[in-house]
């Protein structure tokens, strides 16, 4: 059996573990937009295993793509397929050897498999050549299907998928898979560690961390688009921010328990210690090695600033605990962030936080009323909170009220 001490030991070594992290979303459109550049595809998508089917991922054409508008993204719905071997992606599942056919078209008559011209049909799409390549671990385990449609010649026409291209395909999916499953064990990892930072309190439930985070993309989404901040990056940027909330307080772990479970008041004393769950939070994401760590990061940092310059850490080295170089007072503690200062995504969290808190049970105060809540985030406009984002969040009441509903506490 592993202690407290110990289980905390893991917790905080996953740090390490977590700096490996590659937003799986990403890794997806990353591995299909390099195999469709060497094989000169100009089309494909993947397929990842999920339970017993596969679900179509990832969806790229640029024959497609070249007639939407500039900055527009290509739409398409999921779907999941059997792994059997009625489908071409779900034969490649199930046998685990690739398929190279010439034209999915003309399928001969004994083939198990045929092609759903349905697709193509809805997408006013031709597909000739299909080159479709499990994405197997060296260990075997197939954890999805590649899938890479018309080749092109270098004229420009439409030609098989070279076969002499294929060993190097398959040597290139091998390798996508084993970092797919990488990507996919973090975020199994992910999770883990958010279910144990709440046990560390059995009052911070996952109905909590699951609001805070539903909260955070509904006013983020509202915001963004009013603003239209770099408006196509706001679906992506939704996934990535729902992650990152969750873990908005996962640097309590480090918080004693005689403080973060106090049933009443904190003296200052214990304030200031807590008051550091904001950077030993943001200590172990500080690698920025995807757009997911430097979300997490800008999160668990900011999410106790405020809009008026009032709140913490302020301009603080992490790692050190001390201000950043340049951005000392006059007596060396950081100085504070104010205004446009602090990230968005601190800012978001910052409101979807307190919102829900002020609308809890907490073992040092009870649930205020709706009212109260609200009238107090709207006093707080401009002076703890990003005016902006609370007219965004007025905006989206309706949705916030469902989240609550959706994710009771327990
Ligand atoms: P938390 O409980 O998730 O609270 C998050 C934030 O919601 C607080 O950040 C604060 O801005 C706001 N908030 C919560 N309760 C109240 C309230 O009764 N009145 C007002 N005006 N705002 C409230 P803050 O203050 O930086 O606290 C961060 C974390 O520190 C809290 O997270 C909680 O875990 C802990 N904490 C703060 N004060 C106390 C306390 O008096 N006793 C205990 N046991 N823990 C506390
Ligand atoms: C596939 O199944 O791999 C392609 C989609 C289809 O057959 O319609
Ligand atoms: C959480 O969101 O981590 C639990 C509730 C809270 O402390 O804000
Ligand atoms: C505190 O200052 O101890 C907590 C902040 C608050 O609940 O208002
Ligand atoms: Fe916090
Ligand atoms: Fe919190």
């Amino acid at each position: 059996m592993m202690d407290e001490k110990q289980k905390l030991q893991e917790i905080i070594d996953l740090g390490f573990e977590i700096r490996q992290v590659q937003d799986l979303d990403l890794l997806l459109e990353h591995i299909l937009t390099k195999a469709r550049r060497f094989t000169n595809a100009d089309a494909g998508s993947i397929y990842m295993v999920e339970k017993d089917r596969l679900t179509f991922k990832c969806n790229q054409n640029d024959t497609l793509q070249a007639k939407l508008a500039p900055g527009k993204k290509l739409i398409y719905s999921s779907f999941t397929v059997p792994i059997d071997t009625h489908s071409i992606s779900g034969s490649v599942a199930s046998s685990g050897e690739m398929l190279n056919i010439p034209d999915v078209y003309e399928i001969p008559p004994g083939a198990p498999y045929s092609f759903d011209r349905h697709y193509d049909e809805l997408s006013q799409y031709r597909t000739h050549s299909m080159l479709t390549i499990p994405l197997k671990t060296t260990a075997g385990k197939v954890v999805g299907v590649l899938q890479l449609i018309n080749a092109r010649a270098a004229d420009g026409a439409v030609v098989p998928f070279a076969r002499e291209d294929e060993p190097l395909i398959v040597y290139f999916a091998n390798n996508a898979a084993t970092s797919i499953e990488r990507a996919q064990m973090t975020r199994a990892l992910l999770l883990r560690m958010i279910g144990m930072a709440e046990l560390r309190d059995p009052k911070e439930t996952g109905a909590h961390v699951n609001r805070v985070a539903s909260y955070s993309v509904e006013i983020y989404e509202v915001w963004a688009n009013t603003r239209c901040v770099a408006c196509t990056q706001v679906d992506r940027n939704k996934d990535i921010l729902r992650m990152a909330a969750m873990l908005h307080d996962v640097g309590k772990v480090a918080i004693s328990d005689t403080i973060l479970k106090k049933p009443a008041k904190l003296d200052e004393a214990e304030y200031a210690v807590m008051k550091q769950h904001t950077f030993l939070g943001a200590r172990l994401f500080s690698d920025l090695y995807s757009d997911f760590d430097e979300a997490a990061y800008q999160v668990a940092l900011n999410h106790h600033e405020r809009w008026d310059g009032k709140g913490y850490p302020g301009h603080i080295n992490p790692h050190t605990g001390k201000a950043v170089q340049g951005y000392e007072n006059s007596d060396g503690s950081p100085r504070p962030k104010k205004g446009e200062e602090i990230p968005p995504f601190g800012r978001v969290v910052a409101i979807a936080d307190v919102y829900d808190a002020l609308s809890s049970r907490r073992a040092y105060k009870e649930p205020w009323s709706e009212d109260r809540v609200l009238e107090n985030l709207r006093s707080e406009a401009g002076k703890q909170f990003d005016p902006d984002m609370i007219e965004a969040f007025f905006e989206s009441l309706d949705v916030i009220r469902s989240i609550e509903k959706r994710y009771p506490e327990g």
